[in-house]
């Protein structure tokens, strides 16, 4: 692999495009689909300070994806806004040449008073987590965590701040949220924001996934388009995870990410890098590649570069297209705490 080639690819001939970094391991949400409170309890022991990368290994990792190929940065938790310092992060991140896009997925429960600094450090876009307008059923989504208010505050000062067109990410549960999908989209219709269901995903081994509990896109789709119809838009981007549909009246978009029922694996960019250093080829990859202990041991960036890109081509992954039967493949090692989706 020559260093200076960004155009390394697995092999299925995918490049690295995207790093999703997760740049903590904890969340103030209890969200039953990804850190249930009974398994998360006080006494859970999450990564200490010197388990997670410094502000300074993580640039330096960014920088080596940067040279290999990657173009957009993602911040993930966790919830990114419980690392200290993080505007100050995120304005090194910004600064790194060839990185094009920088977003960030966030449950807004602390954005009113970091909303305006993200926006000074360089940050360029924002996601937010919210399941339902409908308190009571969003309490039971976030393990009682946080108010739909709360959150709906937090979307303001972002917007205050300048952020816009962002996206808000809707986990779609049967039985507990499918009954208030279309009061999201009705919400943010005409908006300029854009509303996207996500179909539950068997990630990680915490969350007791059943197909039962998944609602399909097409379901999805259904529902929203008897009372608002919509049709199919083309991608933004080629390997773009969420399929868009635009309102007939033109007051905006939703999108479906349907990991589920229409895998998207093909086109997938992503690479992933745990709080901890572990970079991962895939959501439901098995084991990562530890990246903190060479760094920590002194190891140059060329051979840095050797190790990132020769794991990456190596690449084989394609969970979701696997899961042909739509039944769970054998136990997958990382948790979606851990690589924030
Ligand atoms: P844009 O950058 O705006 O296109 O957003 P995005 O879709 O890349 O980012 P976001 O973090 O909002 O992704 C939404 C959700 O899609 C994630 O939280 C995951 O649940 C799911 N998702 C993202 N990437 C992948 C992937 O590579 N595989 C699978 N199976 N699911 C993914
Ligand atoms: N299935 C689908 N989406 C999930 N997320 C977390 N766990 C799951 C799951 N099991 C979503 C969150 C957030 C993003 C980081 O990932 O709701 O929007
Ligand atoms: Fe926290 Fe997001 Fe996981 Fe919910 S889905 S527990 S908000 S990291
Ligand atoms: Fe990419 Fe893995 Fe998701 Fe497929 S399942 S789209 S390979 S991260």
């Amino acid at each position: 692999m020559n260093p200076l080639n960004p155009k390394i690819v697995d092999k299925f001939g995918r490049p690295v495009r995207d790093l999703r970094i997760s740049v903590i391991d904890k969340c103030n949400f209890r969200c039953p689909y990804c850190m249930p409170a009974e398994i998360f309890g006080a006494d859970y022991n999450f990564l200490s300070n010197d388990q997670l990368l410094s502000d300074d290994e993580l640039v330096r990792l960014a920088k080596l994806f940067a040279q290999l190929g990657v173009t957009k940065f993602r911040l993930t938790g966790g919830e990114p806004l419980i690392r200290p310092n993080l505007p100050a992060l995120i304005a090194q991140l910004a600064q790194i040449p060839g990185i094009e896009d920088l977003a960030m997925t966030t449950n807004a429960y602390f954005m009113a008073e970091h909303a305006q600094a993200l926006k000074e450090a360089g940050l360029h876009r924002l996601t937010i987590s919210l399941d339902s307008l409908d308190n009571e059923v969003f309490q039971i989504l976030n393990g009682r965590r946080s108010t739909v208010d709360r959150v709906l505050n937090g979307l303001a000062a972002a917007e205050k701040a300048g952020f816009k067109k962002m996206k808000i990410n809707c986990v779609v549960k049967k039985g507990i949220n499918d009954h208030t999908i279309v009061d999201l989209a009705r919400h943010f219709k005409g908006t300029g924001h854009i509303v996207r269901y996500i179909e539950y995903m068997d990630v990680g081994n915490l969350n007791g996934w059943k197909l039962d509990d998944v609602v399909t896109a097409d379901e999805i789709l259904a529902k929203i388009d008897a009372e608002m119809p919509i049709q199919p838009v083309p991608p933004n981007y080629k390997g773009e995870v969420a399929n868009r549909y635009r309102y007939l009246d033109g007051e905006g978009e939703i999108g479906i990410i349907a990991s589920v029922t229409k895998p998207f694996c093909g086109d997938c960019t992503r690479a992933r890098l745990s709080s901890a250093g572990e970079y991962y080829t895939c959501l439901f990859a098995n084991n990562g590649t530890d990246l903190r202990a060479p760094m920590r041991e002194g190891v140059s960036d060329e051979e840095m570069l050797q190790l990132i890109g020769g794991v990456w081509q190596r690449r084989t992954d394609r969970y979701s297209e696997l899961r042909t039967s739509f039944t769970r493949l054998p136990a997958k090692g990382a948790e979606m705490y851990r690589l924030g989706g």
